[in-house]
């Protein structure tokens, strides 16, 4: 073993401190120094991806001095992802530790994988994801009619393109099988929370702009009524849960969004505030890991839980969300340094089991 941790970052985006690195990167780096390892960061920019001489030096470079890498970048920050993924898939290929693979970051990241989900207690078994607009347009009139909606497309975050869809006049629900594309809807967006009058026909066309182009899907899941008591998400280290955030929504309206911007609320708990959920969340994750694809666990991820009440009135959590191709933990900033430990510790004990 080298005892040695390659950080990728990318050069420049308004997650940079003024060092010009993600603020809690170099609290990592620090960690494993002090605990006798060597880690370093490599700063990657479009134009070095787009070079194929230099894509390969830094690919070599960290091929024969690291024993694995994390991947601190945020989609969006790089133009040139698929190379960048196909450098880090390479060096997973000659045997370094990947935190996180980055076929694992599109399989937790991806909102697809509710889907991959909706066949276990996680998630509803309703829940669909459109890969191409005439299943969209001619499943979406079907799922609606039987009750509200949330629509999420796979790109973009904070709330944006994730719309809640429910009837203006909620006496047609399951007065037929499918909605003729006349029908009014409200439609709310979880950006801002602002509500708007639609035909179900033509907002639908508006949603093609989800479904076209890389990576694009719309996910349809039920509306989880439940969600103006707040969304709980829990901050994962590899299997250990660091702490649990509740999010809750601006009150009144239409209201239904977990997102900082559209005014939501945000308290820090501990896992054990939490102890019911998180068990149960545990004890899911190796079914969560063979439904993903296999993958290894990510280093640094979330997953965000919304109250529902099952059939006999017993409360239950529903998946709505997995982050992990980016997730930091800068804030609140008085829990980074500890964390930043944790982060280190943990990564010493996966590489040296992996390369045991
Ligand atoms: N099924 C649902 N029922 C009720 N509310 C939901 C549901 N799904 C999502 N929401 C609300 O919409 C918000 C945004 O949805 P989601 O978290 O899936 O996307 P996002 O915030 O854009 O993604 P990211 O968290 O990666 O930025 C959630 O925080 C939650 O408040
Ligand atoms: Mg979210």
């Amino acid at each position: 073993m080298k005892k040695n941790i390659v950080f990728f970052e990318a050069v420049g985006g308004s997650d940079k401190g003024a060092d010009g690195h993600r603020k809690d990167t170099m609290p990592m780096v620090n960690a494993l120094k002090a605990k006798g390892w060597n880690a370093e960061v490599v700063q990657l920019t479009d134009e070095v991806l787009r070079d194929s001489a230099k894509r390969e030096e830094v690919y070599k470079k960290v091929r024969d001095t690291a024993d694995g890498y994390v991947s601190r970048v945020n989609p969006g920050n790089l133009k040139e992802e698929k190379l960048y993924f196909d450098v880090l898939r390479r060096l997973c290929e000659d045997g370094l530790v990947g935190m996180p693979h980055p076929d694992a970051m599109v399989g937790y990241g991806a909102k697809d994988a509710l889907t991959k989900l909706a066949d276990t207690d996680l998630v509803p078994d309703d829940t669909y994801a459109y890969y191409d607009i005439a299943t969209f347009k001619s499943t979406f009139p079907k799922s609606l009619a039987k009750g509200e909606r949330v629509l999420k497309q796979n790109r973009g975050s904070t709330g944006e393109g994730i719309w809640r869809v429910r009837l203006a006049d909620a006496n047609q629900y399951n007065s037929c099988d499918s909605l003729p594309l006349d029908t009014k809807i409200i439609c709310t967006e979880a950006k801002d929370n602002h509500s708007e009058e639609r035909k179900l026909g033509e907002f639908m066309d508006f949603c093609e702009q989800y479904i076209i182009g890389d990576n694009g899907m719309l996910v349809d899941m039920t509306f989880l009524p439940r969600i103006k008591e707040g969304e709980i998400r829990i901050l994962m280290l590899y299997k250990t849960p660091v702490y649990v955030v509740h999010k809750k929504p601006a009150e009144g309206g239409d209201a239904f969004s977990a997102t900082l911007f559209s005014g939501a609320k945000y308290r820090y708990d501990e896992p054990k505030d939490w102890q019911t959920l998180v068990d149960w969340f545990l004890a899911q994750l190796p079914q969560i890991k063979s439904k993903l694809g296999n993958y290894d666990l990510p280093l640094i991820w979330t997953a965000d839980f919304i109250l529902d009440t099952d059939e006999k009135g017993t409360d239950r959590y529903i998946l709505g969300e997995i982050n992990c191709s980016c997730v930091g933990f800068t804030s609140p900033e008085e829990f980074m340094a500890k964390i930043a430990v944790m982060v280190g510790d943990n990564i010493v004990d996966i590489v040296s089991e992996k390369k045991a």
